[in-house]
């Protein structure tokens, strides 16, 4: 138990921009901070830290609280272990009473197994340096690899005896229970009831959680004996998740943050030589294949990892699928392939930090070129072989995020591969155009749970007076009607859209619906947005016939006109005849005209008038929102967590509409 008082001063010791920031990079932004938030994966941050008010909030997932929670939240930790946490950080000391046999057994048990490994972590420490056999046998193998006592010390190694159960012993007498030395894998139980050190006979390599804490150890042996397993490692349990965890994360974020850059190798031993080569920006997957939970890890403090390769090709191609999974985070990558037969740890012992740091820089690779090349090796000159390889690049190419980047590759790659430079673009932008629709669904799923959250609770307001008239952005139905005349006229139509130097087709429909329904928004003019969402079910289901029937992804449906002239609403119909015989009537012209801007003739102008339209029509649209939030400001029985909820949407709304006026006058000029 923590007394009341110590907790109070923890809580106002507390900065909560510094306790976050142990944990992932923030960014100011104004008077707060943001990032994308640890809670849940998100490639645009809307997780916000306030100082001034000492909360974090994220406003994609509602996940919210204080700089204690915060660590309990990130870390899983029990609420008196947070705090504990937050004391030692700002050396408050923590006065707890003695337990009782009661509390004790209410202590949870990942509590006390946290507390037996930080236990074991010491005792492993202490052997090491002070027992006869530690110094002779670990320490004395550590120097000899060519760790400095420095570095030892900073990794917390250690090492367990040989005789099989020293520390169960230990551990034992200092008053562990066996079920924690036994959950944790520390201790295994021989068949008469005894237990024995999992770790007997090994030099020890602490794990660490991003704060910092021991949460695993990987054991390694000094013997040759091929028969003995080289490492032994501590088993998934409650308090270490194998997946979840890359080795030297806690020793190398700051350093990741400030080289914005993560080096990626494959050891404990590896990690640990390049640190003390002055390379910090280092971590080790630890001999388990990449997963995409240690990714996301990486970037909450950086897009950018190298990874470093053996020089025997082993374990190359089983990496590839790891890249592929990184460049499918955003993340970008590059490949630094060492010397054969060496490894990072031998290449950092042998080389200083500056030769080092050259060589990172001058052999780093693009994964593309990495990837042709081995691949390349690998095929010959086999044909179909060539093929699938050259579906394995298009894959990785579509989902690079920067279309300069993107054409450069392509680029790159047609020349590499001996394939038309044509071909393999247009590869490219269908992979991309699939790749798209399903990041865009997953996009709108989200913002549509998040908005209609935010939306049920505003609803449960009484309304006030400016909803009520509720008309703030007057000309949106012209542009309405501007999008359904484009859907219904030329919805099948493509328009080439420049990318880099590369020219995509678009299709007119896809274009418009993607916009509309990945913003949520809906059309505020009944017939439109009638005529809308039956052109949307038509086009759905035409979609989902032609995937059915296996037809060419290029085959973009065209709905009859007939759906929307017999209408069975007569408004309905009216408006598409309206909307129809029309043409004459360039609303879009009208809007253009006051920027100066010279009008063609409607079709010739679509790869223009309908991004404009749908970029504009976004901008009403978020205006009208806005104008409608900010009615329920005045809202007085609103909590102040509504409240700051809905200044933040405001805010974040606000934010758009700049954006989307500056993309508007680039278009325009
Ligand atoms: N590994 C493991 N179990 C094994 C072998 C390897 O868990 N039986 C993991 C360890 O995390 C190890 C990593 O895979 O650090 C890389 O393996 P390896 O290169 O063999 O080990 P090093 O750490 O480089 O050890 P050393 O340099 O002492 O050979
Ligand atoms: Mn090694």
């Amino acid at each position: 138990m923590i007394d009341r008082l110590t907790v109070d001063r923890i809580y106002s010791a507390a900065d909560i921009v510094e306790v976050v920031s142990d944990f992932i990079s923030l960014r100011k932004k104004g008077l707060n901070y943001q990032a994308c938030c640890p809670f849940h994966n998100e490639k645009t941050p809307s997780f916000v830290v306030s100082p001034t008010k000492g909360l974090f909030k994220c406003f994609g997932c509602g996940k919210a609280g204080n700089a204690v929670t915060f660590v309990m939240e990130h870390e899983g930790m029990s609420y008196p272990e947070a705090l504990k946490y937050v004391a030692r950080k700002y050396g408050i000391e923590v006065q707890e009473r003695e337990l009782s046999p009661e509390e004790e057994k209410r202590n949870d048990d990942r509590e006390s197994m946290m507390v037996a490994t930080s236990f074991a972590a010491d005792w492993f420490r202490k052997t090491l340096w002070e027992s006869d056999e530690g110094r002779s046998v670990g320490l004395g193998y550590f120097r000899q690899r060519g760790l400095s006592d420095e570095t030892i010390t900073k990794f917390g190694l250690g090492y367990c005896p040989s005789r099989g159960d020293k520390f169960a012993t230990a551990a034992k007498a200092a008053g562990y229970k066996e079920s924690f030395l036994l959950s944790t894998g520390l201790c295994g139980q021989r068949e008469n009831g005894t237990l024995y050190d999992r770790f007997n006979d090994r030099v020890i390599f602490p794990v660490h959680s991003v704060s910092g804490r021991v949460i695993a150890f990987g054991g390694r042996t000094l013997r040759t004996d091929k028969k003995v397993a080289k490492y032994v490692n501590s088993p998934e349990s409650e308090i270490y998740h194998k997946s979840n965890v890359l080795y030297g994360l806690f020793f190398a974020k700051k350093a990741i943050t400030q080289d914005d850059c993560c080096i990626l190798v494959e050891g404990y031993t590896d990690v640990i030589s390049m640190h003390q080569a002055g390379v910090e920006n280092v971590v080790a997957s630890s001999g388990t294949a990449l997963t995409v939970e240690q990714i996301r890890l990486i970037s909450r403090f950086t897009r950018n990892i190298t990874v470093i390769f053996d020089g025997d090709s082993a374990g190359i191609k089983a990496s590839m699928r790891g890249i592929d999974l990184i460049l499918n985070e955003g993340m970008n990558v590059r490949i630094v392939p060492l010397p054969s037969d060496q490894d990072p740890d031998s290449f950092a012992r042998s080389h200083s930090a500056t030769e080092l740091k050259d060589y990172i820089r001058s052999n780093e690779e693009d994964f593309i070129t990495f990837k042709t090349r081995v691949l390349l090796e690998g095929a010959g000159n086999d044909p179909i072989k060539k093929a699938g390889l050259i579906n394995e690049i298009v894959a990785s190419v579509a989902v690079i995020p920067d279309p300069i980047m993107r054409s450069l590759y392509i680029k790159q790659t047609a020349v590499s591969m001996d394939v038309p430079h044509d071909v393999l673009a247009s590869e490219v932008a269908r992979k991309r155009m699939s790749h798209d629709t399903d990041r865009q669904t997953r996009e709108f799923i989200r913002r549509h749970e998040q908005v209609s959250r935010i939306e049920e609770r505003l609803n449960s307001l009484p309304d006030t007076p400016s909803h009520q008239t509720g008309t703030a952005g007057s000309g949106i139905e012209e542009l309405e009607k501007e999008l359904v005349k484009y859907l219904l006229k030329y919805g099948g139509k493509f328009f080439d859209y420049k990318e880099g130097r590369n020219v995509v087709k678009f299709n007119v429909a896809e274009t418009i619906i993607n916009d509309i329904e990945a913003n949520g928004l809906v059309f505020r003019d009944t017939r439109y947005r009638k005529l809308y969402e039956t052109y949307l079910d038509l086009y759905n289901r035409a979609r989902l016939e032609a995937e059915e029937n296996d037809r060419d992804d290029d085959e973009v449906p065209s709905i009859g006109m007939h759906n929307f002239i017999n209408h069975p609403d007569p408004a309905v119909c009216n408006a598409a005849v309206d909307i129809l015989t029309d043409s004459d009537n360039y609303i879009v012209s009208k809007l253009w005209k006051k920027f100066d801007v010279i009008v063609e003739s409607e079709e010739d102008k679509l790869s223009e008038s309908v991004p404009r339209t749908v970029i504009l029509y976004k901008s009403k649209a978020i205006e009208n929102i806005i104008a409608e939030l900010r009615g329920k400001l005045s809202d007085e029985s609103l909590s102040d967590q509504e409240l700051s909820e809905l200044t933040f949407r405001i805010t974040t709304l606000n934010k758009e509409r700049m954006a989307i006026a500056r993309k508007l006058s680039r278009l325009i000029l």
